[in-house]
């Protein structure tokens, strides 16, 4: 039984008197007894989520990392950073990273071995866009992305990987894919790993993102191969984010 996982995506938003605000919210409303919590802030407030969630069930991490150890990389955040404050997760290979900060295969598989190396666990985000999809290209992208991780760093690193299907046509857009819709490419996601590993492919979480709301979260954490969420606009919202929390934990 794979236990259930959300994630909140801030992307660059907040300030400290909101991100206070939230994460009080957080630490009062949800239960992590039942399900993993996992909060991702702009890096520059990685010290703030680290005090605040310190003594809470509740786990944090950073949207983006540089692949190398140190050194002359202006603006870029390293992992042993990360690590200084205790945060666990990376996200790797978000579709606004891959898309305005090029962030192709080759980079993403550089950033997971590096986060996989410190010993923290990448959260590999796929997915495909909306002129992809209808042209009958979901399986190859989704399948492109995820096969140049795992020729890389092979299937039992996918033990430790979480996967976030988001389908770009469905982030910041209030399109959730269906529960159906995204049923049918965790399935896919799913078989292609039990390839290589069954066992593994029985292990490994993949979420769903991608305009995931209180009111839609729980029928998609039903279906069978979605182990919980990856949430942007609704993780700026507590009560929605708790109540997202608490369908997961539900199911
Ligand atoms: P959204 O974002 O929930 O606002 O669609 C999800 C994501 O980009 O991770």
């Amino acid at each position: 039984m794979r236990r259930k996982l959300v994630a909140a995506n801030w992307k660059m938003n907040g300030d400290k008197a909101a991100n206070s605000a939230l994460l009080s919210a957080f630490v009062e409303g949800i239960d992590t007894q039942a399900m993993d919590a996992v909060v991702f802030p702009p890096a520059v407030y990685l010290d703030q989520v680290a005090s605040a969630l310190a003594v809470s069930g509740i786990r944090y991490g950073i949207q983006n990392v540089c692949a190398a150890d140190m050194g002359a990389y202006t603006g870029e955040t390293s992992l042993s950073m990360v690590k200084d404050f205790t945060a666990d997760y990376v996200l790797v290979g978000h579709s606004e990273r891959r898309e305005m900060f090029a962030d192709t295969n080759a980079v993403v598989v550089d950033k997971v071995k590096a986060t996989l190396g410190a010993g923290l666990i990448p959260m590999l985000c796929v997915g495909e866009t909306l002129e992809q999809r209808e042209a009958n290209q979901t399986e190859t992208v989704v399948g492109g992305q995820i096969k140049a991780v795992l020729d890389a760093v092979g299937i039992d690193a996918f033990e430790t990987i979480v996967i976030a299907y988001e389908p770009v046509w469905a982030i910041g857009t209030g399109k959730t894919a269906s529960p159906e819709q995204a049923q049918a490419v965790h399935a896919y996601i799913r078989g292609l790993l039990a390839q290589a590993s069954a066992a593994v492919a029985q292990k490994c979480r993949v979420l769903y993102g991608g305009s995931v709301k209180a009111a839609s979260a729980q029928e998609l954490f039903q279906q069978p191969d979605i182990d919980g969420g990856l949430v942007g606009g609704a993780s700026l919202l507590a009560d929605e984010f708790v109540a997202i929390c608490q369908a997961a934990k539900g199911v």
